[in-house]
Order: C-alpha cells, then structure tokens, then sequence
C-alpha cells in the first residue's frame, strides 16, 4: 500500500530537516508513543490506510504490560463462542462490564468496546493470532475470554504477532527511545513531539497526530500512592516501564485526566517473586484457601472484592489450590512450575501436611466443594461456574497475596480516542489508547478486558489519527 508520505521523499525530507539546523528533525504522519499492544495494535491500523508510522519505546525490548499478560480478551459473539455453545451477547458483556466497573464507566466508551471487541479478535487472526480457546474470568456471566489453543498465555502471543506484523510492514518502531514532550501550537493543535534516543540525544519529529499508548502507572509507586495512599509498599505485577510519565506530560498540556484513584490489586500474586498467577486458575475451577485450610470467598468476585478477602486473612495471604486436570486445561499453568512456585503432592492430605494446614480440615474442605460442583450449586460461597471436581492427583497450592495490576484512571478521552482537555474539547491531534486512558473500566477492570480495550482502542486511536492528517492536508 503506497504511504501517505512516500518513504524516499520522508528520507529526504528528514536528510534536509538534520542539516538545517544543529538538531535532528523528522517527519512522519502519525508517531505513537509506546510499544505494548495499544501502541503496536495503533501502528498497524494506521499503517493499514498507508499512514507512514514512527513508534517509540522507551524500553528496550517491546510488548509492554500486554505480553505479561496471561487471562485472555473478552469478546461476545465470536466465532468460538457459537462453536463451542457459549452463549453470549454485546448487551450481555456490557452489562457485565458496567457492573463490574460499579458503572463508574464511560457508557459510550463500553459500548464501543463491547461492539466491537469481536472485530480485535478477527483482525489479530487475521495477522495469524491464535485465539481458539475460550475461558472465563471473573465478574463474567459466560465464558468470553479468547486465548491459544489449552489455555497458553496469550499476552505473549499477541505481542509477538503485533511486533512480526509492524516490522512485515517496514514500520519504523524504535526501542529506547522516549517521548520528552508533546509539541503544540498556539491553537493548540499537535505539531510533533520531542524526544532523546539511545544515546540521550534530544531530537524533534514534526507530525500532526500523536497516539499516546504508554500504559498505566502502577510500577511508579509515588504516583500510585499518591492518588490511593492505602497501597504503600504493595508489590507490583507491572513491567517497569509502567510509570506514567505521558499522563503528567499530557496534563501539562491541559488534558484532563479521569478516575486517578481507581488502582486495582490483582488478588493472587506470589508474594516477593512479583508473578501474577492468571485469574483463568480460578477461572478454570481452582479454589482459594487460607492457612487453615478453609474457602474464604466466592472465587469468581471481582479483583476488589478477592483482594480484600485475602487480605483479611492470616498473613494476608491464601493458597490457590488446584489439581492435575486443572493443570491440563491450561497450559498457561506451567511457567508457574517451571518457576518452582507450586508445592505438590499426591494426595490432598499430604498437600495439607507440606503446607502446615491440618488434613482433615483441607480434605473436608475439597470434599465439600467437590460436591457442590456435583450438585451444580456452591452452597457455601454461591460461586456461579463450577467447571471442574479438584480429584485427580497430584494436587498443587501456590500462595498468594494481592499487588497492584492496573490503574484505570488516566487520560480522558472521547469515542474517537481523542484526548480531551479540561472543557471537554478535543486536543487536535492528540490520541491515546489503552491504559494510559481513564473510563473504560470505572471503578474496576474486569479480568480479559485489558486486551480487548488496547486492540479495539489502538485500532481506533490510529485509524482516526491518519484520517486526522489526511483532513488537514
Ligand atoms: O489474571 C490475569 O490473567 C490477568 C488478566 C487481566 O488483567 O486482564
């Protein structure tokens, strides 16, 4: 497809910009900031319509928090779905949203979200994607989470197709690399952006459409506690990267940021490793026990509401316990092996015994939840899907307490993934997607709906980024 600037003429164009003065300049018609999946997802679309593409990342390696992501991408009415019998619906996984979010939402953002979330799952296939699985994640009323094949983290994956896709389309994606300051004129419309490369030097690139998709700030411990001082000294499941830094420049050029103090702890973490253990375990049929070797909660509630369970109990840490069955249909599980996070044993009583809990209270524990998934009703907890009896040794417990996993607050933004100012306008040229942005997921984020949000937002943001340029030509 022929690029908006032809590349040979962009060459020369940045050839004469360098010798014209002391500093580099360039030019491109969209530069996306950030090389996770909201930011790959907005380079490829862009690119898709002939956008010629500059993407920076400041880390050294791309991907961001999206390949440590293991759960999956919400989706309602795929192809999958109707194959595998789950019944499910965009009013169904709105309302699930909402609810999840304590309809905190933006409404129109979830409604875009929801209608088009089957589109992402699509296009990622078309890129070669494989998303043939379906799970469930909490605070879900059906199973709606696509992943690989078994139940492999997907997060990986997807960051992989995306990086594969951006570099088959020759786009110009630069690892440390970091965006130092939006450029604005008078009128307050985008004209580039500053920025230092590997070697810290300061350059400029002259562009009328920015896409912001730098992620959240969960890993800037400051910044996180500045706006919820109740997680001081929680660990983090973020890469490091995730500190924030396009929020507080974007501020300083008036944009409006949206729900800061929504900060959500993601429930099982292993407790100084840092490693998420994916919700699909629970999701899957495992169960939390505390040190005494009792349930304690409704697994599937929402990440808040688990959180604050374990953290009532002793330590403020539970076991996630599960069984070799549970193990086959997610394949995701073996990294937690391959890092010796699990404790194994043959029987549940010899579970107990390595973990200090007494047997015969483990054991009722697993008896009584087994019959409750045969009876097809959790009389204890109410838990609403009982995919699996925990009966097939060897059994495996991974201890685990809540860290900080996803900050929904950031930049505010309007349908079209623009940024908007404190009066509601839209800054011209100025998108952003993912979670750099507020009000997708109000009050709290379900499991499976980060993903859907980068790609459906990235695609979004970089269409409409290009058609941006393409009108003020
Ligand atoms: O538990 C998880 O795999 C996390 C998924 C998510 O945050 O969406």
């Amino acid at each position: 497809m022929k690029k908006w600037i032809p590349t040979v003429l962009a060459a020369a164009m940045a050839l004469s910009l360098l010798s014209g003065c002391g500093a580099k300049k360039e030019l491109a018609d969209v530069v996306v900031v950030g090389a996770g999946g909201a930011g790959l997802a907005a380079a490829v679309r862009a690119q898709e319509e002939g956008a010629n593409v500059i993407v920076l990342e400041k880390m050294p390696i791309v991907g961001g928090n999206t390949a440590r992501a293991t759960g999956g991408l919400n989706a309602a009415g795929t192809k999958q779905q109707i194959d595998k019998g789950f019944k499910d619906s965009v009013k169904l996984f709105y309302e699930d949203t909402m609810k999840g979010g304590y309809k905190k939402n933006n409404p129109e953002l979830v409604k875009l979200l929801t209608e088009q979330a089957k589109d992402s799952v699509e296009w990622l296939e078309n890129y070669g994607a494989d998303m043939s699985d379906v799970g469930r994640m909490a605070g879900a009323s059906v199973n709606r989470t696509h992943r690989p094949a078994g139940g492999a983290a997907v997060g990986s994956h997807i960051a992989m197709v995306l990086e594969k896709t951006a570099k088959e389309k020759n786009i110009d994606v630069r690892t440390r690399h970091q965006m130092t300051d939006i450029l604005i004129d008078k009128d307050g419309a985008v004209t580039g952006i500053t920025a230092k490369d590997k070697e810290g030097k300061e350059y400029t690139i002259q562009t009328k459409a920015v896409v912001l998709a730098t992620g959240g700030f969960s890993a800037n411990q400051e910044m996180v506690i500045s706006y919820k001082p109740e997680l001081k000294g929680f660990a983090t499941t973020n890469h490091p990267g995730a500190t924030g830094d396009a929020i507080t420049i974007a501020e300083k050029h008036g944009a409006a940021l949206i729900d800061m103090a929504e900060i959500q702890t993601h429930p099982t973490v292993v407790p100084e490793k840092g490693v998420m253990v994916t919700e699909a375990v629970r999701g899957n049929g495992a169960i939390l026990v505390n040190k005494s070797g009792e349930r304690f909660v409704n697994e599937l509630l929402t990440r808040d509401v688990v959180s604050k369970a374990i953290l009532g109990q002793q330590d403020g840490r539970a076991y996630l316990l599960f069984d070799k069955g549970l193990r086959d249909s997610l394949k995701a599980t073996e990294e937690y092996f391959k890092m010796q996070l699990v404790t194994e044993a043959e029987s549940v009583e010899a579970l107990a015994e390595k973990l200090g809990i007494e047997k015969a209270v483990l054991a009722n524990t697993v008896g009584n939840y087994n019959k409750g998934v045969k009876a097809g009703k959790d009389g204890q907890f109410q838990r609403p899907d009982l995919p699996r009896e925990l009966k097939d040794g060897p059994f495996y417990a991974i201890e685990v307490t809540p860290a900080v996993h996803h900050t929904m607050g950031g930049l505010k933004i309007n349908t079209d993934a623009e940024v908007l100012n404190k009066d509601g306008q839209a800054i011209k040229g100025l998108y952003a997607a993912g979670e750099v942005t507020g009000g997708v997921h109000g009050g709290n984020r379900l499991g499976g709906n980060a993903l859907a949000d980068i790609i459906t937002f990235g695609k979004i943001a970089g269409l409409n980024a290009f058609n941006h340029v393409k009108a003020e030509q």
